[in-house]
C-alpha cells in the first residue's frame, strides 16, 4: 500500500530533509584527504545533535553507523571505520537519513576530492543529472517507471551503467515504504502517481558494467568490475505544482 501524506505531513518531511541538506551543505568544504570516514560520522553526529535530528540508519538492520560512506568503486552502504582514510582524488559517496518529529529525510551525495579525475568527476555529475532527470517525471498522473525510464536513458547516454541491485523508495513515517523505485526500466509500468506521494529518488550509477558484490562485512556494495561508482539521492514530493525536493535547504 502506498502512504498518501497531507501538506502538514509534507511539511514535516521537508524539515527533516532540510537538515539533510544543510548537513550535506557543509560536508562538501568538510570532506577532504587526509580524515578517516570516521571522523566524517563523528562530524555529521554532532550536527544531528544540534538539531535534535535522529540518525535513521543507526540500527536499521543492524546497520552500525549514522551514515554511509562509500568511496570510489564502493557503490553504497560503505560503513564508516577508523582505519579508511579519504585521500586526494577519491570519489566519496555519503547516505545519510534522518528522523524529526516521527518523519523521514533521505538523500545522497557524491563529492568529487581534491585532485579527481575528469572522468570521476564526469560520473559524479552525470549521476547528480540522472537524479534531476528522475525528478522531473516525478509528476502526477505519470507512472513511476517513468521516473526509472529516465534515469536510466540518461545514464546510459552518456556511456555509463545504472545498479539494478538496489532501488529508490516511498519515504514517511518510515525509511523504506511503497512503491519501490527502480532506475532502469521501460516508461509507462508500475503504479501511478498522485499527489501527496512521498519518494526518494536514488540512482548508483557506474563507470564499467551495473554488477556489484557485497563485501564480508555484509553490508560494502561494490562494483564487480572494480569501476568508479557515484550516488545522488533526494526526498520528493508529488505535488499538483510538480515535484517539490524535500531535502533542500
Ligand atoms: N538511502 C539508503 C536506503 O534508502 C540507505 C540505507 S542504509 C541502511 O536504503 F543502513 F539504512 F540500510
Ligand atoms: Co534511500
Amino acid at each position: 500500500m502506498i502512504v498518501v501524506k497531507s501538506q502538514a505531513e509534507i511539511q514535516k518531511m521537508a524539515a527533516a530533509g532540510s537538515i539533510v541538506a544543510e548537513i550535506f551543505e557543509s560536508l562538501k568544504t568538510f570532506v577532504s584527504a587526509g580524515m578517516s570516514t570516521a571522523d566524517v560520522e563523528a562530524y555529521v553526529d554532532g550536527e544531528l545533535k544540534k538539531r535534535k535530528a535522529i540518525p535513521a540508519f543507526k540500527g536499521y538492520r543492524g546497520y552500525p553507523s549514522s551514515i554511509c560512506v562509500s568511496l570510489n568503486a564502493e557503490v553504497v552502504h560503505g560503513i564508516p571505520s577508523k582505519s579508511v582514510r579519504i585521500r586526494k582524488g577519491d570519489l566519496v559517496s555519503i547516505d545519510l537519513g534522518v528522523i524529526l518529529g516521527g518523519y523521514y529525510g533521505d538523500a545522497a551525495i557524491t563529492i568529487p576530492v581534491e585532485g579527481a579525475s575528469p572522468d570521476a568527476q564526469r560520473l559524479s555529475d552525470v549521476t547528480e543529472q540522472a537524479l534531476y532527470a528522475g525528478i522531473e517525471q516525478a509528476v502526477v498522473g505519470n507512472r513511476v517507471s517513468d521516473i526509472s525510464s529516465a534515469i536510466q536513458k540518461h545514464a546510459e547516454a552518456n556511456g555509463f551503467s545504472v545498479v539494478r541491485a538496489f532501488v529508490g523508495h516511498g519515504i514517511g513515517r518510515q525509511l523504506h515504504e511503497e512503491p519501490q523505485v527502480p532506475n532502469y526500466g521501460k516508461p509507462g509500468q508500475g503504479p501511478r502517481l498522485r499527489e501527496g506521494m512521498t519518494l526518494a529518488i536514488e540512482p548508483m550509477v557506474n563507470a564499467g558494467t551495473f554488477d556489484v558484490v557485497i563485501l564480508r562485512d555484509g553490508w560494502t556494495a561494490v562494483t564487480a568490475d572494480g569501476a568508479l561508482s557515484a550516488h545522488f539521492e533526494h526526498t520528493i514530493a508529488i505535488t499538483r505544482q510538480g515535484p517539490r525536493i524535500l531535502t533542500k535547504i
